[in-house]
């Protein structure tokens, strides 16, 4: 899709431990168009943190990115050095991290983290930074006066909120928030929500990292689900939802009581695979109760169903 904002193709990120190659991503295309809300649903360690850590280009050691590619705003992010990349992270590409509290420094109050970010990417005076770090505050229903505080004289919600102000300060066309509400209750969790929907509704495109295919379902347009690694299915929320084709996907929506109020997945019977040995065929076969024999041994390609929808599943194929 070419006015797609972000295109990830073929994108393989191994991590290379003393005892085997852990194949975190593997294979995974996607792609994200301007203001939409993209949501990646998985297990834990399905892969969704190094996916997202792999489009910012942040993959911690012994992590590494060994194939496919990263266009963002028309530009290969691979073909691009250090100093490139630290000019799109945050100016273009905002990341709210899985445990907030170390996004944040303890030891400097919010308003001087917030002033630096400003000051520092869009080069304004001090005194005009901590007027925009006031206001961004005020964004996220928090009063101004809050910038004297230190991180652990806020509630999680609000220091949420922060890290949010933060990563949303210099206006990113693409905002990344992974699992960005798991420690929090739900109250705040509908807050933090409303946010995001602020920050998409002035134009930004998100991607909402989570286990939760409720909560996705509730706020994404689109939804892609990963397992092991892979992306298995992907499409519209409406279709992922109402008909989901991979047995996968399906035992997530189906373990969902009430779909539109649940806030937790009750497990698929089984684990996912070690990601240092993985099946040569398809990764979920062992979970799965309608496998054939061809799901042993032969990887199902990632096939277009229709418009935008997307499955890797022999079932579809051989249907
Ligand atoms: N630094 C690392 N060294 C070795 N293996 C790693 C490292 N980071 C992640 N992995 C492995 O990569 C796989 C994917 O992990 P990742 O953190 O991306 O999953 P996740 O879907 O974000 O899970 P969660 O929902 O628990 O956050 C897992 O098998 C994990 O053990
Ligand atoms: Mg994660």
């Amino acid at each position: 899709m070419s006015n797609a904002l972000l295109e990830v193709v073929n994108l393989k990120v191994y991590f290379y431990t003393l005892s085997g190659v852990v194949r975190a991503v593997d294979d995974v295309s996607l792609s994200v168009l301007p203001g939409e809300w993209i949501g990646i649903v998985g297990e834990s360690g399905s892969g969704k943190s190094t996916l997202a850590y792999a489009i910012a280009k942040i993959v911690p050691p012994p992590g590494r990115i060994v194939g496919g590619k990263v266009k963002f705003m028309n530009r290969d992010l691979m073909e691009l050095n250090e100093e490139a990349m630290r000019g799109i992270r945050g100016r273009h590409i905002g990341f709210v991290f899985q445990d907030p509290l170390t996004s944040l420094d303890p030891l400097r109050t919010v308003g001087d983290q917030l002033a630096e970010v400003i000051q520092v990417h869009l080069g304004v005076g001090r005194e005009e930074a901590i007027r925009e770090a006031g206001e961004l505050l005020e964004l996220v229903n928090i009063p101004r006066d809050r910038l004297n505080y230190y991180p652990h004289q806020l509630s999680g919600g609000q220091r949420q909120r922060i890290v949010i102000a933060i990563s949303i300060a210099l206006r990113p066309e693409l905002l990344i928030a992974d699992e960005p509400t798991t420690a929090l209750d739900v109250i705040v969790q509908d807050q933090i929500m409303d946010l995001l929907k602020e920050v998409q509704m002035k134009g930004a495109s998100i991607m909402l990292i989570t286990h939760d295919v409720a909560l996705a379902a509730e706020m994404a347009n689109r939804i892609a689900i990963m397992y092991a690694g892979e992306i298995v299915e992907y499409g519209d929320t409406r279709s992922i939802i109402n008909a989901p084709l991979h047995p996968y996907t399906a035992g997530l929506v189906n373990s969902v009581p009430d779909l539109w109020s649940a806030k937790t997945i009750k497990s698929i019977p089984g684990f996912p695979p070690d990601l240092r040995n993985p099946s040569p065929g398809c990764r979920f076969h062992p979970r799965c109760r309608q496998a054939l024999s061809i799901c042993i041994n032969e990887r199902p390609p990632m096939t277009i169903v229709e418009h935008d929808r997307c499955i890797a599943c022999w079932l579809y194929l051989k249907r």
